[in-house]
């Protein structure tokens, strides 16, 4: 299993002054910066798109962790490509070539990764499973931040968790929404090594303490 790695999520950060959010992350040391982006039709929120994020990549070295809730990815995978994505994770519920756009984030540089909602099994993208860098199971119905987190997800990560080391694989296996201490830990224990954190980090009193606790798991 890869080390614990959280990714704070700039959707609960401060959207009037992104880059200072994005510094606090870097600050602490941490490495990896979750970013949401929803097309208000595969999700029912709007957030951001690449104009933000090439902006923000001239303001920060942390690694992008780009997760698009969009219901047809494929055309903007070239632009967050160029707009310094390093990961891109794409949804597994709409209809476009899945395998074809996966196989273009890599082309383009950039580490491909899966995504399922809550209530999609996890034998929708075993077929997929040799083809990403990064498995993020959704723990909230995806579109807003501070939700609860779904503790019916945990059998799907230990699912995931099982096939990976059955076919000897190596990807990041994430989990994103609800994500604290109490429940991240849970998915700690279930087989997630990538934690995805929003209202609870950039909430938290003491971020170093809590970015810590997460270092330990
Ligand atoms: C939800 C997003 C999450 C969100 C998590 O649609 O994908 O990344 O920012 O936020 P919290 O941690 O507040 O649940
Ligand atoms: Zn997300």
């Amino acid at each position: 299993m890869h080390a614990s790695l959280l990714a704070p999520s700039i959707l609960a950060g401060d959207h009037a002054h992104l880059a200072a959010s994005a510094s606090i992350v870097e600050q602490l040391g941490l490495k990896w910066l979750h970013l949401d982006i929803m097309d208000g039709h595969f999700v029912p929120n709007l957030s951001f798109g690449p104009q933000t994020v090439a902006a923000l990549r001239k303001n920060t070295q942390l690694f992008f962790d780009v997760h698009l809730m969009l219901s047809e990815p494929h055309r903007y995978i070239e632009a967050f490509a160029k707009a310094g994505a390093n990961l891109i994770s794409i949804h597994i519920e709409p209809a476009y070539d899945h395998t074809a756009t996966l196989a273009h984030i890599r082309e383009l540089g950039c580490q491909p990764g899966i995504v399922l909602n809550p209530g999609t099994p996890a034998s929708a993208i075993e077929h997929l499973l040799d083809r990403v860098d990064l498995v993020l199971v959704m723990t909230v119905q995806p579109g807003f931040g501070g939700q609860s987190f779904c503790r019916d997800q945990l059998e799907k990560i230990s699912r995931l968790s099982a096939l990976r080391i059955q076919r000897g694989l190596s990807f990041r296996l994430e989990v994103d929404g609800g994500i604290d201490l109490a429940t991240g830990a849970d998915c700690r224990t279930a087989g997630a090594d990538t934690f995805v954190a929003g209202t609870s980090f950039f909430n938290a009193g003491d971020r170093q303490a809590y970015a810590a606790a997460i270092a330990r798991w």
